[in-house]
């Protein structure tokens, strides 16, 4: 079926000007002709601009969520709209298919404060002690780690492995904030999210006393001083689905820019007040550099395959847990 651009900025006329929409509309069409040609299907993570997750994505979510369709993915190639860690993830569950990034350089604070040498020195520290490895890390952290897991299942993860203590990495915070919802001991890593480390409890107050009545919702990557002042803490899919339920006359959402305004397009009846960070990360996939990517089929993303089996373990580990 030809694609309607008509209905399409329909739809997303709220948060993307007209002119703004003139210039994506070429490359719109041409990603969606190109997706059909290659067999292709585009992951977009939830922090993807609204051009590209309205416009051209065919599965959108969190990382939990893109992990868990990407394995179900029945198309030739795979297009990460994310970042890197991410499309390691999809090529893991995915060893035969193509799976592209559109820019290589789309790291993450998170996986780059941690290597697999540091795993292997905190398990001399604590013996026996079963590794979490939050999904935001590399394939090499991975195949040293024990079980991934992401914002959205982190407690159950954590309480799935029946033991007193895990040693969750490498996220600070987030470890922090799961650590004051269960009994299980959790040893901390010192890494931080650079987007959500830069929220606090200040901003909220002055949120509240700006916006009365405002609801409060923030990713648990934020510092725990910040989510104890916040009304709730979730995955970005979690933030999303509580906008959805409870309706919120006023919201903000205490995480990376483009989340409100992906939200705000399905939600005309809710206001959000959006002071946000910007993750420049994920900032570096673009409509031209995923259109390129599909023409050139480049970049592949391609995992050692020392690590591949182990990898790809944790991960499956992680996607068993019910
Ligand atoms: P989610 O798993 O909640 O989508 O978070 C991923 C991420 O990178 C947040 O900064
Ligand atoms: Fe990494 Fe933070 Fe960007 Fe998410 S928002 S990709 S955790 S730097």
């Amino acid at each position: 079926m030809p694609l309607d651009l008509t209905q399409l900025y329909q739809r997303v006329s709220r948060v993307i000007p007209p002119v703004e929409w003139a210039l994506f509309s070429p490359d719109i069409e041409a990603i969606n002709r190109l997706k059909r040609e290659r067999n292709a299907v585009i992951l977009a993570h939830n922090y993807q601009t609204p051009e590209i997750f309205h416009g051209v994505a065919d599965i959108v979510g969190d990382s939990l969520l893109l992990a868990r369709e990407a394995m179900n993915v029945d198309a030739d190639v795979i297009v990460l709209a994310g970042v890197h860690f991410m499309a390691e993830t999809a090529k893991l569950l995915n060893p035969t298919k193509t799976v592209l990034i559109p820019d290589t350089r789309a790291g993450c604070s998170l996986a780059d404060s941690i290597t697999a040498d540091d795993i292997k020195l905190l398990r001399q520290r604590h013996p026996g002690v079963p590794v979490v490895a939050y999904v935001n890390t590399s394939a090499a952290v991975k195949a040293e780690s024990d079980i991934c897991c992401t914002s959205g299942n982190a407690k159950k993860i954590v309480e799935s492995l029946g033991v007193p203590e895990v040693i969750m990495l490498p996220d600070e915070y987030l470890a922090q904030n799961i650590a004051a919802q269960t009994n299980v001991k959790i040893i901390t890593w010192a890494g931080h999210c650079e987007v959500h480390e830069r929220f606090n409890p200040q901003e909220i107050a002055d949120l509240r006393a700006a916006h009365p009545g405002i609801t409060v919702l923030a990713h648990p990557e934020c510092p725990p001083e910040v989510v104890a002042v916040s009304d709730f803490a979730g995955s970005t899919a979690a933030m999303s689905d509580y906008v959805a339920r409870e309706k919120p006359a006023r919201v903000v959402l205490i995480t990376e820019c483009s989340m409100s305004d992906n939200v705000a397009i399905g939600h005309p009846g809710t206001e959000f007040i959006r002071p946000c960070n910007l993750c420049p990360h994920m900032k570096r996939i673009t409509l031209p550099n995923i259109r390129a990517c599909l023409e050139t089929m480049q970049t592949q993303v391609e995992i050692e395959p020392a690590l591949m089996e182990r990898a790809r373990q944790s991960v499956e580990r992680m996607l068993a847990v019910k």
